[in-house]
């Protein structure tokens, strides 16, 4: 049998996708690149904003007329956490629900309900975050970046945000499995690391990790030390971390870790303290902007990319205008700004969404005008400085990669290189959020 994966949403979300591909391919089957193809769909979802739910349903709807008597459609992630059976009233075509939190539980559920699965006994020794062998050539190349679960779930309640609703509070993955992970695919040159946890600098196992060199690793800094240590390891990055946690600490390990990318992706979602504080977001804008500094004083160049949301219930002009002047001040490399989405279940869709939508789309475009305008300021100073760029993927003479921090960059480069493989190239042009220039063919390429 084979499987296909569609995955909506976050880098949890692809993380998530990987883990139930290889507890698929544990059982004997094999992944496709086409649905045609494919005995089982696999359809993982996100429910952030109504937006991404509709379009994982409208893809469902679709699939009515994919789904054969002998083929299998599992519905998973957020939204089907949301949804749960309910779903198959109006989706007859779904086999099996899946939701985000029982995503420990995802092999009881497919032996349950999926026919044709070969035995296997891993299934047996897999815990929540314990580690399925694959079948070699059962699924595809992760590509050049590992996904690392560190946690799951979230303790604040941000009261917009669906998410602990449907992924539930946190739990930690031990040390000692996080860090035979990395060091497994660092081995087999997967040199990017990308830590993941919906609030991951929370990261707090219990305990001590008996046989580990780091005999306690007791919160996130800590972790950082450790993978950094990795044989292997050249990038580090996470995702998404929150300012609640971006105490000393943390400015420390990232700024003393060798192997931390110089990129930091913290959601801010508004300059307004009044707007902050009806989100739940547990800091002010002063707070923000004091780790801003502090993190830029202890590693010079950094970037930072955020999150905004833009018409918050309550949200005025006066509010708005603190975000635009606070986007500004902050100097942000880069920021994904959504419009307020209304969430079934949370404290803010108690109260009115009145801000209206022709407000809601302005006030997105005029936060746009103001971070691409701080972005393209960075992206410029780039043109002339060398890069080191993680090549993803090559093309007739043309390699395509990210630099240390998170930047697209395409760069001609004549000698043959291949994906994983690290080159400095030269930045000649900015556009945008995106890099293009030429490999300098006299550096060592120190990896490969
Ligand atoms: N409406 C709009 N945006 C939201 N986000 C989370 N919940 C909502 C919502 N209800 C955004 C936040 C978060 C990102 C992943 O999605 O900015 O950081
Ligand atoms: Fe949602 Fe807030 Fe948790 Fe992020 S920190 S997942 S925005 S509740």
């Amino acid at each position: 049998m084979r499987f296909y994966v569609e995955t909506f949403g976050c880098q949890m979300n692809i993380a998530d996708s990987q883990e139930m591909g290889r507890r698929l391919a544990a059982r004997g089957l094999i992944a496709t690149q086409d649905p045609q193809q494919a005995d089982v769909f696999l359809l993982n979802t996100c429910t952030v904003r109504d937006h991404a739910e509709h379009r994982a349903l409208s893809l469902l709807g679709r699939l009515a007329e994919w789904k054969k008597p002998d083929r299998y459609i599992i519905f998973a992630g957020c939204a089907a956490e949301r949804l749960g059976e309910g779903i198959k009233r109006r989706f007859p075509q779904v086999t099996v629900v899946a939701g985000a939190k029982s995503l420990d539980r995802f092999e009881e559920i497919i032996d349950e309900r999926l026919p044709g699965l070969t035995f296997n006994d891993a299934r047996e020794r897999a815990d929540a975050w314990g580690w399925v062998d694959a079948p070699a050539g059962a699924l595809p190349p992760e590509g050049v970046t590992a996904h690392v679960t560190i946690m799951r779930g979230c303790n604040f309640s941000c009261s917009y945000c669906i998410v602990p609703a449907v992924r539930g509070r946190e739990a930690y993955r031990p040390a000692t499995s996080i860090l035979s992970e990395v060091q497994a695919k660092a081995a087999e040159g997967q040199s990017e690391i990308l830590l993941l946890g919906q609030t991951v600098n929370s990261y707090r196992p219990a305990g001590p990790n008996p046989g580990l060199e780091e005999e306690l690793i007791a919160d996130f800094p800590d972790l950082l030390r450790a993978v950094d240590r990795v044989p292997g390891v050249r990038r580090i990055r996470f995702m998404s971390p929150h300012p609640f946690y971006c105490n000393d600490r943390f400015v420390a390990a990232m700024a003393e870790c060798r192997n931390v990318a110089p990129h930091l992706h913290l959601p801010s979602q508004s300059g307004s303290d009044r707007i902050l504080s009806r989100m739940r977001r547990n800091y002010t804008r002063a707070g923000y902007l004091e780790i801003l500094a502090k993190l830029r004083r202890a590693m010079t160049g950094i970037s930072v990319t955020t999150d905004f949301i833009v018409g918050f219930p309550g949200e005025t002009e006066e509010d708005f205008e603190a975000t635009l002047a606070f986007a500004d001040e902050a100097g942000f490399d880069g920021a994904y700004s959504f419009k307020y989405s209304p969430r079934p279940g949370t404290v803010s869709a108690a109260t009115p969404d009145d801000v209206p939508n022709e407000v809601k789309e302005a006030r997105l475009a005029r936060l746009l005008a103001v971070t691409e305008r701080r972005s393209l300021q960075k992206v410029r100073s780039l043109v002339g400085t060398e890069q080191e760029i993680l090549v993803e993927a090559t093309e007739g003479g043309q390699i395509e990669g990210r630099t240390p921090e998170s930047r697209k960059m395409f760069a001609a480069c004549a000698r043959p290189v291949k994906p994983g493989q690290y080159v400095f190239a030269r930045v000649e042009e900015a556009d945008g959020r995106t890099l293009h220039g030429t490999a300098i063919e006299t550096a060592a390429l120190p990896q490969g």
